[in-house]
């Protein structure tokens, strides 16, 4: 394929199919299969925030883990950076940061002071920069009174900003957010798309995130992709995605574009399945 250095993001033909063991009975086990991304093709330029979206089960956080080098695609290809994710993952990680809703990169126990650190020795970052960097994220994050408490002790929104803040301590590229907002209340919520954008002005951050909160779209990104059952079914700017559905609020256009997809022969629903890989 051709490599465009403009893009933060290139994916080709990206597939990710989870082989379970189905239970039938007692002794008796099956192999059933679960395509989980579904030849999937987009690109992201640099400076571009996209937001990623579809319902639950989508295949959302499946491509953001083969995009950060956990997950490793049954086929296709992708180059985040020029790198090859589940190849290069290590030195991917000096240029993008990561920021999943359920996983915490902050030691529990520790205060997030002492995470920053660390990452700081882990980045290798030059002290005195590393300094500045940490001063102006704490303020603008505002996390001044927050830095020395153990995070296991902070609000799920204070915790978040923390996380977004130490994924930024390294000035990556690129910001992978994985449903950054589940959970949060209105305010907290607003709070951290407004950083998020205010990064992705400020320092052209390279924005990719996943949600299914059309807050997030509306107040952070400028494109958005939607994926169900694993396959893409839009992908435009935000403005067109509004004029196209004008009249509707958001909410409505994406239930009318989930609607619009021609059922797929899902498996059939198996109770006991057993992820093998
Ligand atoms: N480890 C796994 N083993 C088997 N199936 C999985 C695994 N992770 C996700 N899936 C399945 O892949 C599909 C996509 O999941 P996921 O990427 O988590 O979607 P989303 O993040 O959009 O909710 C779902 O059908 C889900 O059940
Ligand atoms: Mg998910």
């Amino acid at each position: 394929m051709v490599i465009n250095m403009n893009n933060a993001v290139e994916v080709e033909n990206l597939r990710k199919v989870y082989e379970m063991h189905k239970r039938n009975g007692f002794f008796r086990r099956t192999k059933a299969e679960v395509v989980s991304v579904d030849n999937v093709n987009f690109s992201v330029p640099e400076g571009q925030a996209l937001a990623f979206v579809g319902p639950n089960g989508a295949g959302k956080s499946t491509t953001i883990r083969m995009l950060t080098g956990i997950l490793t695609p049954s086929a296709g290809y992708a180059r985040v950076l020029g790198y090859v994710p589940w190849k290069e993952r290590s030195h991917m990680a000096y240029h993008i940061g990561a920021v999943f809703g359920q996983r915490s990169q902050l030691w529990y126990h520790l205060p997030a002071s002492d995470t920053f650190d660390l990452l700081a020795k882990i980045y290798n970052l030059d002290k005195v920069e590393y300094r500045k960097r940490r001063d102006e994220l704490v303020d603008r994050f505002r996390l001044g009174p927050l830095l020395d408490v153990p995070v296991r002790k902070l609000s799920l929104g204070q915790r978040m900003r923390a996380e977004v803040a130490a994924s930024l301590l390294h000035k990556p590229r690129l910001l992978l957010l994985d449903e950054p907002t589940i959970g949060l209340d209105i305010h907290a919520k607003q709070q951290l798309r407004e950083l998020v954008s205010e990064w992705n002005r400020k320092e052209g951050l390279t924005v990719f995130l996943t949600s299914h909160d059309t807050g997030d779209i509306e107040n952070v990104a400028e494109r958005v992709i939607i994926i169900n059952h694993g396959r893409l079914v839009l992908d435009d700017s935000v403005e067109n995605l509004r004029r196209q559905y004008e009249g509707l609020s958001l909410e409505e256009a994406l239930s009318h574009i989930y609607g619009l997809e021609v059922e797929s022969e899902e498996t059939e629903d198996v109770p006991e399945l057993q992820a093998v890989g």
